[in-house]
Parts: C-alpha cells; structure tokens; sequence
C-alpha cells in the first residue's frame, strides 16, 4: 500500500512530487508527506489527503532539486502527525519514505533503544530509518553501504527511498516485495512505486526488481543487488496515455472507468479475436495450450474482484473445456499447503499485478512444481514477472478503487482463453465455437446499449440510497455477479450487502427479507430462469423489494419486482460481461447521493501489497 514518490535532478522537485503523489493516491490517503534537500532536509507531513499537505504548506519554503514524497495507507499506527511518512532519524541525518512491513521491527526497536534510539510514531518505518543512521554512524560507511548492512538485517517487504543530510546530492532506492519504478529523463531521475507519476517526464522506465537497489546521483545511476552485484538494468520504454489516468471530464474516476468498458472490453479483445476472423489468438498462452489441453485442474486464484472474475471462469472452463477448477482466495491458498500436481495449471489474475496474496501466492505454486500463468492489467508490474506466461487484459490505468473495467476485461480474457481451449481440446464444437466469438465482438455494443440506461439507473438509486441492508442473488454464470454487486455496494457506498446463489436464500438468508429489503436479482435468459422467478416470486410475498435484471423482451419478471432494468441478449456464458454493469452504476449513484468518497472509500486501496 502506500505511494511513494522521488525527484533528483534540474527541476524543482516539489510541483513533481506532489502532482506524482495525487496519482497515486489511489494507494493510499490516511496522511501526505514530503522531504526536500535545502541548506538541510527539511520535512512537511499532513494527515489526510496530498491536497491537505499542499494546503498546510502554502506559506513554506518549497525549493529543492531534490526530494521524496509519501501517500499513506495506515498499517502500523492510526493516521496521524508522527506515524506520517517521511520519517527522520534521531539525530535528523536520514530520512525516508516506506511501502510494506517491517515484520522484524519489534526486536530491533529494542535493540536501538538499547543504544538510546527514541521513537516517536509507532510504525515500523521509524525503526528502519534509525537502524540506517546507527549503521552509518558506528560502522563510518557511505549512505548506500549503510542502507545495504540495514537491509540486510530486517525482515519484511519494502520499497524505499533514503536521502541524508550528510550526502545531499543522492537518493538510495531499494525494493523488495513492495514495487517501485525508476524514470530515466535527460539529466533527471524519477522514482515511484508505479509509473504513472512519471509518463508525462519520460518513457524510459527500468522496473526495480527484489532485492535490488538504485543508487541516483547527479547523472549518476547505478542498480546493484542488495549483495552490492551491479546489475546491467534493462530500460523499457512505457505506452501510458496522460489523459487515459485523468478524469477526462468524468466527476469520478470510478463512473469514467464504467463508461470506459465499451472501450477496455474491444481493447481487450483487439488482436485477438479479428473483426472479421473466426479465431481467438493469445500470443501470450500459445505455447502453453498444450499443457492447459492435457491440464487434469485449473487452480484459479486471486482476491476481491480479481476472485470474483475467477469465479466466472470456473464455470467457462468447465463448460467449454472440460476441465475442473477450483477457485481460490490467494490469501487461503498460500497458507493452506494445497495439493499441486505437475498437470495442473495454476492461474493468477490480478488487476495490479501487485497483490502481496496472490503473489505469495504464485511463488508457493511456482516452488511446488506449477506452471502458473497470469491475467494481469498493469504492465510490467510483479505479478506478469513473476508468472511464466500470461494475458495481459488491456483495460488501461484503473484508479477508481472500485475495480470496474477490470472485471470486465477479466472476464473477457477467460473467455477467451477458455473457448481457445476447449476448441483445442475438442470438448468445444465448431459451431458453438463460432458462434461465441461472434457473441464475443458483440460486447462492445451491448455494453453501449446498458450505459445508455444511466438515467433510468440513477433513478433506481434514488430510490434505495437511504436502505442499511441488500441483497444481491443470481445463478450458475450470475453468482459471481451476484457477488460483484454486493461487493461494489459495499465498499463505496457502505451499505452492508450480502451476494448468494439464488437458491441459497432458503437456506437461511430469506429470514432476513421484510419490507425495508432490497434484492438485487439477476433474472436473465438462462437455464436457471424460472428457478429464479419463484424466488423472485417467494421475496415479493415476504415485501421485499425486489429489483431485477431481465434479457430485453422479458414480460414475466416485470410484473412482480418493483424494477426491472433489460440486458441485450447474449450466450449466458457471457451475460456476467453486461449485468455487472447495472450493479456497478447502481453502486456508483448510491455511493455518491450518500456523499461517499467514491474513488477513495475509507479504510481502502487500490492495491493491496500487505497482507
Ligand atoms: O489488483 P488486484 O486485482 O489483485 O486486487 C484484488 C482486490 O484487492 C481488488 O479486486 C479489490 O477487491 C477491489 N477493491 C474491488 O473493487
């Protein structure tokens, strides 16, 4: 969690950190802070977000080429003052910014106190920064050697930047577990835990790998191991569009990323699935097909949203592909010492490519002998690096930390690839084959066709914005949307919601439906159809509210829920790519009438590199 954010070289440093440290906000935003190398370093925190640290400082002295600056997501200690990032050491000489945990800090907080190291916060940052300064001290070496020794001393994942009073013209960076970039412009370094701060700069970019430190000097740059092994560092050039990371008119990132879906999802599919071809190509897997035809399992993992993609191609690559899955939480399966035979296949999906979960997760079944593959958004994040191959999803930058366009581009990519597979396999016929891609390049439209229904959505939400409690309740392919929507609800707007299989509800949660309810069905054309109209039917007899979504040219549903909003229709396999929309509009006007910070939910973010 948290951002991170550094600048050396001919520019004021300031305007660059903080423009930087707004983009990544979405990281983090319990506290803000910045370091800048002036006659000494001088230091300026605030709690709350970037914009409540620009304002406390209006009147400070902001100059410097030279500086660091933080986003906080609270681990160790509550968002205050003293816990906020940059942290300097006792004597004022070292000061730096942090993303992950310490997990050792306790023991060697004892030990510096032992030497008469005061704390001052309670987070494990604090401890680092004064275990640099006393290896500086006592061992007389130079700010890298004395980051090294500390480094090497501490257990934990870190992504850091170090500046000292005593060498004003560097920044040491390392990383290990928490990502950080370094941007390479003419005469300037950037540094930040993505590469979105820095696109507008420069595209030349060398992703910091673990155990690996940079040490930017004046025109100086150099990457070595932790064991002080210099690294030849490998320059990628980045394709990140400016305007695709700002709102583009858009009051949220969130509604821009639901509006996006018509484009993410071609994206998506473009390359892929020709406009006019009657096959799917995924460069990415292609030499792994075979393995995934002869696959005995598929180990599906991830977390939140990610999971709940996962989900949906369960029942994709058991349908088409005949091949069984389970579906996993990262964070269950690290832990759990499952059982991995060398014929199955593990596949990761991530947004970020971030996850502290399912990278663990990935390196756990990477050691047991697993081909691990990912579906990942983020280019050259760790997840993609760590994986032996994998799709990317194409959806473009995602901020809102509601995962939106993710989801979508998800779901697209195991339809593909479990379509692809199944055709391979022979378990998929030529027809149907056919037919779905065509069902494949309808999306973008269809998606179009349920955007267009923003106002009737708003409506709906005007509606039930004030209720405490909903359930979301769907079938077969619509479960995991069933899932999505309470998900959504939840962690934007607040409300306490529950998703479940449909027929689920008789098994307990019906006891909860009384006239303040509210039940999200998903009703669509499918083989589960007339299950769920009785129990859309059993809510409306107990007054629940029930809102459904139907295929176009439903006249049934309409005539017991209290709403009903049409979906085009399309090959049930792929109907959870358009009835997530509504509940995500849905989600969205709910959470904004309630004056929820939408983008930023309390107590979130949008990535999730602790565990
Ligand atoms: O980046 P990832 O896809 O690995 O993130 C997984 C979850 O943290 C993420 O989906 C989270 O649940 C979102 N806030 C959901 O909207």
């Amino acid at each position: 969690m948290c951002g991170i954010v550094g600048y050396l070289g001919y520019r004021d440093a300031y305007p660059v950190i903080i423009k930087g440290l707004k983009r990544l906000e979405y990281r983090g935003y319990d506290s803000a802070g910045i370091a800048l190398i002036q006659d000494k370093v001088e230091v300026h925190k605030s709690i709350g977000r970037v914009q409540d640290l620009e304002q406390s400082i209006s009147d400070k002295d902001k100059s410097g080429n030279i500086g660091i600056g933080h986003t906080r997501w609270a681990t160790h200690g509550s968002p205050t003052n003293d816990n906020a990032h940059p942290h300097v050491s006792n004597s004022g000489l070292i000061t730096l910014v942090h993303n992950g945990i310490i997990e050792n800090y306790a023991s060697i907080k004892t030990h510096l106190e032992v030497y008469g190291y005061k704390f001052y916060s309670d987070t494990d940052t604090e401890v680092l920064v004064n275990l640099i300064e006393y290896v500086y001290k006592t061992a007389k070496v130079s700010l890298e050697e004395a980051v090294r020794i500390a480094l090497k001393k501490i257990v934990g994942a870190y992504g850091i930047v170090v500046i000292s009073n005593e060498e004003p013209d560097r920044m040491i960076v390392a990383r290990n577990g928490s990502p950080l970039v370094v941007g390479l412009g003419d005469k300037e370094f950037f540094v930040a835990s993505d590469a979105t701060p820095i696109v507008e700069y420069t595209d030349n970019i060398v992703y910091l790998n673990d155990r690996q430190m940079a040490i930017i000097g004046d025109e100086e740059f150099t990457l070595k191991t932790i064991e002080n092994e210099v690294v030849l560092p490998e320059i990628k050039k980045i394709d990140l569009d400016i305007e695709k990371i700002e709102k583009g008119g858009y009051d949220h990132f969130m509604l821009k990323e639901i509006f996006e879906q018509v484009s993410s999802i071609h994206d998506t599919l473009r390359g892929r699935v020709a406009i006019d071809g009657k096959e799917i190509t995924l460069g990415g897997i292609s030499s792994v097909i075979p393995q995934f035809v002869k696959a005995k399992r598929i180990l599906i993992i991830g977390c939140g949203t990610s999971w709940h993609a996962g989900l949906v191609g369960e029942y994709m690559f058991e349908e088409f592909a005949r091949i069984p899955v389970e579906v996993e939480y990262a964070s269950e399966f690290r832990y759990r010492n499952p059982v991995i035979n060398d014929d199955d296949i593990v596949l990761a999906i991530s947004q970020s490519g971030e996850t502290a979960d399912t990278l663990a997760a990935i390196k756990m079944a990477k050691e047991k002998g697993a081909t691990v593959l990912g579906i990942c958004n983020v280019v050259g994040s760790s997840i993609p690096r760590e994986t032996d191959s994998g799709v990317y999803t194409h959806a473009g930058p995602e901020i809102g930390v509601a995962s939106t366009k993710a989801f979508t581009a998800q779901v697209t990519v195991l339809a593909m690839m479990s379509l692809l597979v199944g055709f391979k396999k022979g378990t998929l016929s030529s027809e149907l084959y056919q037919e779905l891609i065509v069902d494949l390049q309808s999306l973008p439209e269809k998606v179009k066709a349920i955007l267009d229904k923003e106002e009737q959505i708003k409506e709906l939400a005007k509606e039930y914005k004030d209720v405490s409690n909903a359930i979301y309740l769907g079938r077969g392919y619509q479960y995991p949307v069933a899932l999505e929507g309470a998900l959504k609800l939840k962690e934007i707007s607040y409300i306490h919601a529950e998703g479940y299989p449909a027929a689920e509800m008789k098994h307990g949660p019906i006891a909860l439906i009384d006239e303040n309810m509210p039940v999200f069905f998903i009703a669509t054309q499918d083989v589960y159809y007339e299950k769920v109209v009785s129990n859309i039917r059993e809510v409306a007899a107990r007054k629940g509210h029930v809102i459904a979504l139907v295929t176009e040219g439903d006249n049934l549903v309409s005539e017991i829920a209290e709403r009903v909003i049409e979906i085009p229709s399309i090959h049930e396999s792929l109907a959870p790519l358009l009835t997530v929309i509504p509940w995500q509009l849905i989600s969205y006007h709910i959470a904004v009438m309630r004056g929820c910070n939408v983008d930023m939910p309390r107590n979130l973010a949008k990535s999730v590199t602790v565990e």
